[in-house]
């Protein structure tokens, strides 16, 4: 302890009600922690975050002199910020503070062994109380935020979280891959249940930001690298070329000359559109760009151009970088439709008559292709009698298993078009089940007599003459097969993660689920926070969502990004490094390691520096550093010895000791305890902030503790928070094996594993399996741990 003070630690043993206090007893718990070195006083309460809990812990310090507090709860990830802030107003510096999580990581993972989960969680108090004893204050770090924003997206999750943005005075840049803002709401006819016409409140809200004065619209454009953290990002942002310059008006003349048709995407190919076209009718920006996949580069639209005296078109136009410089940002990238045609879904590229709901949507609206006629594509006829399918590409374990949440309600909106176009027609719905907010329309459609049959179809079949489908289905309510002849089919899709999303996630480093969706920091209490601080997100990239929730969520995204560009400046944690200078060789290791060149030695042999503003702490060179003469604010060696050596003190043969990173592993371990996934209690869990940080003498130390296997955990390649620490870790293990070999241990007893903040069942997994390996390694952790 710094001057020699004397350590006071109080610990705090939290019920969390029944949540922890339902699997074991905590009061024997904080008996337990009452014995340790350094514990003061130790007590259980029901519910330490509650403002009575803060208040026992503010009291307890005055009163008792604490300079230590441990607040054995839930995941740090969750409350550390609260109790940081709790000591910070008693007057402590807050990193005297540790959290053991006893909930996410004991209780709710163990509640099927409530006696392993007991163990475990008096070890995890006892790590905590280990690396409490060693705690030094930090200082503040506080950096500028820049009042600027990026949200990336243009759909109406972009658009709304833009203009909220803007409103509230922030500058903000939207970058938008498509010609135009707008997303997959334009492409919809009406909206349900209220059957607004999507595009005509969505047009206003695209001219808005066209016209916003704090808004820089960037369509046609990409995100390809971003550096920095909270309030002070670098974003790189690629124009791509539309070979027609602002100085297009919207005329339109360049498309009457155009001699090339095309399909039309933006009509899902049901009609053709020009080389020199706009998307739809009210693009925002309202200009034209040419398809140089199919221009024939002919001339015409250039001379007609030119004949208008606007001069707009430069068949020679390139592609552009810029740099924004931005404190906070959005991603609101949307969804894209799940693809039937890849595995002909009932038929779907095979016959004519199966089409999408997007495809229908596309027909029945007034500017669609059709001009809202409602035909069939084999011959162009009314159908009379209209099947829809629901759950396709949704639900469903060989494409997604995750529900659309939309494509019930849109079924009912598209069931409900056909009947006000041609009331006459004969409606089947083939339904797994409806699930819907909106009650009301669907008995209003059940009185219309709409069809409504349960039952997933088997089997589609096409009749070559009259291109009608014969639908084949177990009704379950009936319990028999039936067969259904229609002239047109509809299946409702589902959707999926949009292009583009994993690889700007990369960029990001935010986790995606297993599903693909982004994940918020919390599900609950942090819907639109994501691990990174300073990025936020909304709509459907995070999860499949209804327009009305996506713009809620929007605004709350808005809202929340908002908060630190508001303050003008944040406090960022204070884990950089530091250079023992009276042991360093000047060697420059840590120099070839440190992803953000953060660390210099100006003159070989003299000792290294470390530019604080950008160390980021990830500790990779502090590991690599070979005569450890780097320490890591908060995580230093001795503190994470501290709670090695304290993890294994009893039966350390059965235990299995565990090094996670703090934004992927030890979050996809936390997901397994919110998740409530059941595993063998043998492990103990140290978390750092990434696998860089995880230096071999802390694992040989578990070795010699005699701890049974040692597991290091972090983020799938590519996702480390810190660029490569996870690779470099990988390399410095692989090395260590060998070591491990010299010295009779048995290699395979150190496992590495990447595991995202998604994969909870992944990390609960990987813990079962190596608890499997226990017995064949006891004897030989007992002899290594006896020499
Ligand atoms: Fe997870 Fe680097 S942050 S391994």
């Amino acid at each position: 302890m710094a001057g020699g003070e004397e350590v006071r630690i109080g610990v705090y043993v939290c019920h969390c009600g029944l949540n922890i206090g339902g699997v074991f007893d905590c009061g024997e718990v904080a008996k337990f922690a009452e014995k340790l070195p350094g514990v003061v006083l130790s007590k259980d309460h029901s519910y330490v975050c509650s403002d009575p809990g803060q208040e026992l812990i503010k009291k307890d310090i005055r009163e008792h002199k604490l300079n230590r507090i441990v607040v054995a709860a839930c995941s740090p990830r969750m409350h550390e910020p609260t109790f940081r802030k709790v000591v910070q107003e008693a007057g402590l510096n807050p990193y005297v503070f540790e959290m053991a999580n006893i909930r996410e990581m004991c209780s709710w993972v163990h509640s099927d062994r409530p006696e392993g989960a007991l163990e475990k969680a008096k070890d995890t108090i006892k790590m905590s109380v280990a690396r409490a004893r060693l705690l030094e204050p930090q200082p503040e770090i506080r950096v500028p935020v820049i009042d600027k924003a990026l949200v990336i997206g243009g759909g109406i999750a972009g658009i709304t979280a833009a203009l909220s943005l803007a409103d509230m005075g922030f500058k903000v840049y939207l970058v938008e891959r498509e010609l135009s803002i707008g997303g997959h709401m334009a492409q919809l006819d009406k909206t349900f249940p209220t059957m607004d016409c999507s595009i005509c409140i969505l047009a206003p809200k695209m001219v808005e930001v066209s016209r916003h004065p704090n808004i820089e619209l960037l369509t046609n454009s990409e995100v390809i690298g971003v550096k920095g953290y909270i309030g002070n990002f670098e974003v790189k942002v690629k124009k791509n070329p539309r070979y027609v310059t602002d100085g297009c008006n919207g005329c339109g003349a360049c498309v009457d000359v155009c001699p090339v048709y095309v399909p039309n995407e933006f009509d899902c190919r049901l009609g053709p559109r020009k080389a020199i076209y706009v998307l739809f009718p009210q693009v925002v920006p309202c200009l034209y760009t040419i398809d140089k996949d199919h221009c024939i580069e002919c001339g015409l639209c250039v001379e007609e151009c030119e004949r208008q005296g606007l001069y707009a078109i430069n068949l020679e136009q390139e592609s552009e970088e810029i740099t924004l410089e931005v404190g906070t940002i959005i991603v609101a990238l949307g969804y894209d439709p799940y693809d039937p045609s890849k595995n002909h879904d009932y038929g779907y590229g095979l016959y004519k008559n199966v089409i999408t709901s997007l495809e229908f949507e596309r027909m029945v609206t007034a500017a669609g292709p059709t001009r809202s006629e409602i035909i069939r594509r084999s011959d162009h006829k009314h159908p009379k009698r209209v099947g829809f399918i629901t759950c396709v590409g949704s639900r469903d374990e060989r494409t997604n298993p995750y529900c659309c949440r939309v494509g019930c309600t849109n079924t009912l909106k598209q069931a409900f078009l056909i009947k006000e176009h041609y009331p006459e027609t004969e409606v089947y719905i083939f339904y797994v089940d409806v699930r819907t907010e909106s009650e009301e329309f669907y008995q209003r459609l059940r009185e219309m007599g709409v069809n409504f049959i349960r039952g997933k179809p088997s089997e589609v079949v096409e009749d070559p003459e009259t291109k009608n489908l014969r639908v084949r289905v177990e009704h379950t309510t009936l319990g028999r097969m039936i067969e259904v002849e229609v002239d047109m089919l509809i299946l409702t899709i589902g959707v999926e993660p949009p292009k583009g999303l994993a690889e700007l996630r990369t960029m990001l480093h935010i986790p995606a689920g297993p599903d693909g969706f982004l994940l918020a920091s919390h599900p609950k209490l942090k819907p639109v926070e994501t691990y990174i601080d300073g990025i936020y997100i909304c709509g459907a990239a995070q999860a499949p969502k209804d327009i009305h929730t996506t713009v809620g969520q929007a605004r709350g995204a808005a809202a929340v990004a908002a908060g630190p560009m508001a303050l003008k400046e944040v406090i960022i944690e204070s884990l950089t490094s530091r250079v023992l200078k009276e042991i360093c060789t000047g060697c420059a290791i840590c120099v070839k390691y440190c992803p953000f060149g953060a660390i210099k030695v100006k003159e070989l042999r003299k000792p290294a520096e470390v530019l604080e503003a950008a160390c980021k702490g990830c500790g990779t060179c502090s590991a690599e550093c070979p005569v450890n003469a780097i320490s890591m604010r908060h995580f230093n060696d001795e503190q994470i010895l501290a709670q090695v050596r304290a993890a294994p003190e009893t039966n350390p043969e059965s235990k299995i000791l565990a090094f996670l990173c703090n934004w992927c592993a030890y979050a996809g371990a936390d997901l397994a305890g919110v998740s409530r996934i059941t595993y063998p209690a043998s492990g103990r869990v140290i978390r750092v902030m990434c696998t860089g940080r995880v230096d071999t003498d802390f694992i040989l130390e578990a070795f010699k503790m005699g701890a049974n296997q040692v597991l290091v955990a972090g983020c799938h390649p590519g996702d480390c928070h810190y660029v490569s620490g996870n690779l470099n870790a990988e390399k410095r293990i692989e090395k260590f094996r060998k070591k491990l070999e010299r010295l009779g241990i048995d290699p395979d007893r150190l496992r590495l594993e990447w595991v995202s903040a998604g994969e909870g069942n992944k990390f609960a997994q990987i813990m079962r399996e190596m608890t499997e390996k226990i017995p064949k390694y006891r004897e030989e952790a007992l002899k290594f741990a006896n020499r």
